[in-house]
C-alpha cells in the first residue's frame, strides 16, 4: 500500500531542501505513514490522505529546527500537485491542506482525518528522543499506552520500514545491530545514486549538522525513555524539555 506514494517520494525529493536521512527525512514520512495506517483500522479514516500527508507534511521544511511556516508551505506545494501528481476528491483534497497547514501549531481538530494524521506524525517523537504524550494527541487509539510504546520504539531506534528500500527506491543499511540509518538514495529509473546531501547549500549542511548534535545530546532522553521506566523520572525529564517542532 505505501507503493502507492512512490512516484511523489521522487517529486518531494527533487526539490527537498534537507538530508533525506535527517530527522524529518524519508524514514520519517515512512514511519508517520505506517502509524497512520495503524491509526486508520481503528478511526476508519480515508488512508490516501494518510498517506499523503505523511510524505507531504514536512516536505517544504528549510531547516531542522523552528521553521513554524513548513506547515503551510506544505499545504501550497499539495495544492500544486494536487490534480497533476495525485488526485482526491475537493472534500479530501481540503482535509489533506487542513491537515498539513495546521500540524505545526494547532493542538486537534474536529474532523477524524486530520487528527490521524496529527497523530500520526506526533507518535514519531521518539526520534528526537521525546516520548509522545496522550495530552498531545487526539484519537482514543494513539492515547493507548500499547499504541504509545509501539510507535515510540520504533521512532527511538530509527526503525526503517522495508518498504522505503523496496518500494520507494532508497537504499538502507544497518551500521549497528539496531538503529539503521538511509545513506543514499537510488534514482530507479536511471540506477544512479545520489547522496543524501548533495543538493543541500551550505545552510542546509549546516543546519543538518546542528540537528544531528542536538540528537547527539538527546541521547541521555532516548535512554531514559528506553532503560528507565519509572514515570516519575521519564516526567521529570520531559518536563524539563522544550518540545520539539513535529
Ligand atoms: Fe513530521
Amino acid at each position: 500500500m505505501p507503493e502507492s506514494v512512490a512516484p511523489l517520494i521522487k517529486i518531494v525529493l527533487e526539490s527537498y531542501q534537507l538530508s533525506e536521512a535527517g530527522i524529518h527525512g524519508v524514514a520519517h514520512w515512512a514511519r508517520v505513514l505506517e502509524n497512520g495506517l495503524r491509526l486508520a483500522e481503528t478511526t476508519g479514516t480515508n488512508v490516501e490522505i494518510v498517506k499523503l500527508f505523511a510524505v507531504l507534511h514536512g516536505s517544504r521544511r528549510l531547516n531542522d529546527g523552528h521553521d513554524p511556516e513548513h506547515g503551510p508551505r506544505a499545504a501550497e506545494f499539495a495544492r500544486a500537485l494536487h490534480n497533476d501528481v495525485f488526485h482526491l476528491s475537493d472534500h479530501d483534497f481540503g482535509l489533506l491542506h487542513r491537515a498539513c497547514a495546521g500540524h505545526t501549531h494547532e493542538r486537534t481538530h474536529p474532523d477524524i482525518t486530520i487528527q490521524t494524521c496529527w497523530d500520526a506524525d506526533r507518535l514519531d517523537l521518539g526520534r528526537v528522543g521525546m516520548q509522545p504524550h496522550p495530552s498531545r494527541l487526539c484519537t482514543e487509539i494513539a492515547k493507548q499506552v500499547q499504541t504509545i510504546n509501539w510507535a515510540h520504539g520504533r521512532g527511538s531506534m530509527g526503525y526503517v520500514p522495508e518498504f522505503v528500500r523496496d518500494a520507494w527506491g532508497a537504499i538502507a543499511f544497518d551500521e549497528n545491530p539496531t538503529r539503521m540509518i538511509l545513506l543514499q538514495l537510488r534514482d530507479k529509473s536511471t540506477h544512479q545514486f545520489v547522496h543524501p546531501t548533495g543538493a543541500c547549500d551550505q545552510s542546509s549542511r549546516n543546519q543538518s549538522k546542528n540537528a544531528t548534535c542536538r540528537i547527539a545530546r538527546d541521547w541521555f532522553s532516548v535512554f531514559i525513555a528506553t532503560r528507565c521506566q519509572p514515570a516519575k523520572v521519564m516526567v521529570a525529564w520531559s518536563g524539563c524539555r522544550i518540545r520539539p517542532r513535529t
